[in-house]
């Protein structure tokens, strides 16, 4: 085992890099928080000590960060991709290893970020992993990166409902997802322990949707009813209406100018994960990334 001491500033530092490219990114509002918390829940029940549980939601928060190489017309089109495209998708673990590589915090989450689109079966990406060769982090990323992925509402596309995305892991078992840990992921999905994460960006902040063009725009805890509120996607300002469960919002014909077009970043997100950092974190020898920085 390697024993990396953990910097609080450091790991901050990461986080804000993380966050940044969320902010580029408007029809991902609070996925990185929710693939965190999804991989956390993961990695307690399928029984990691309380660093690895650390680790891991760390690595959900950073695991798409190479999203920043890929071109926002094919990042965000709302089609269907072409073989090019798709194969440009398809870089970003590597852009996100080549870019974390020389932070001295990078060991941490190498693997998520490298490996999280990889499958048991070794159809995925980018190096064709199969079953125990895909590190064990990252095939619990990869199961809670799929299923936000699943029930979030994205451009043209309505998030599906939870029962209908863990059918999807269940049918992938051994194929797209580790068999085990897939089971564990259902048992907190039949639990009920899922649902207070679908469809928020973090803890008390819920999520809206453009009626325009239906990206998900994460609402401020304090957002009250009538407030107006600017799609990150079309600029269109959107009046907000609470009613009992959700959040409504209604087109006002205006538009949003640059100042209303700030994103938001979630610095809540941060601070839950920076909370939970432990003193030092042994990882395994065989990691290749161990001593990088
Ligand atoms: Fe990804």
């Amino acid at each position: 085992m390697m024993r990396l001491d953990l910097d609080k500033g450091l790991l901050n530092s990461i986080l804000a890099v993380a966050a940044l490219v969320e902010a580029r990114d408007p029809y991902t509002g609070g996925h990185l928080w929710r693939v965190a918390q999804f991989s956390r829940m993961l990695g307690e029940k399928a029984g990691l000590s309380n660093g690895e549980v650390f680790q891991v939601s760390l690595g959900g928060y950073l695991h798409d960060l190479g999203k920043v190489g890929v071109p926002d017309e094919i990042l965000n089109k709302p089609g269907r991709l072409t073989a090019e495209e798709y194969a440009v998708i398809k870089t970003h673990p590597q852009v996100g290893q080549r870019a974390m590589a020389p932070h001295p915090m990078a060991p941490l989450a190498m693997d998520h970020i490298l490996s999280h689109h990889e499958r048991p079966d070794g159809k995925g990406y980018p190096h064709n992993l199969e079953g125990e060769q895909v590190p064990y982090q990252a095939r619990i990323v990869g199961i809670a990166d799929a299923f936000d992925a699943m029930t979030s509402t994205r451009p043209y596309r309505t998030g599906m409902a939870i029962e209908k995305a863990l059918a999807i892991i269940e049918a992938g078992k051994g194929t797209q997802f580790d068999a085990a840990l897939a089971d564990d992921f259902l048992n907190l999905g039949k639990a009920g322990a899922l649902a207070h994460i679908v469809g928020h960006s973090s803890e008390g902040m819920a999520l809206a949707e453009c009626p325009v063009c239906g990206p998900i725009l994460a609402l401020s805890p304090d957002t009250q009813d009538g407030d107006k509120i600017y799609c990150t996607s079309c600029t269109g300002e959107l009046q907000v209406h609470r009613n009992a469960t959700r959040f409504e919002t209604a087109p006002t014909g205006q538009l949003g100018d640059a100042q209303a077009m700030i994103p938001m970043i979630e610095t809540a997100s941060m601070r839950e994960i920076l909370d939970a950092v432990p003193g030092h974190i042994h990882l395994p020898d065989e990691s290749p990334y161990n001593g990088v920085g």
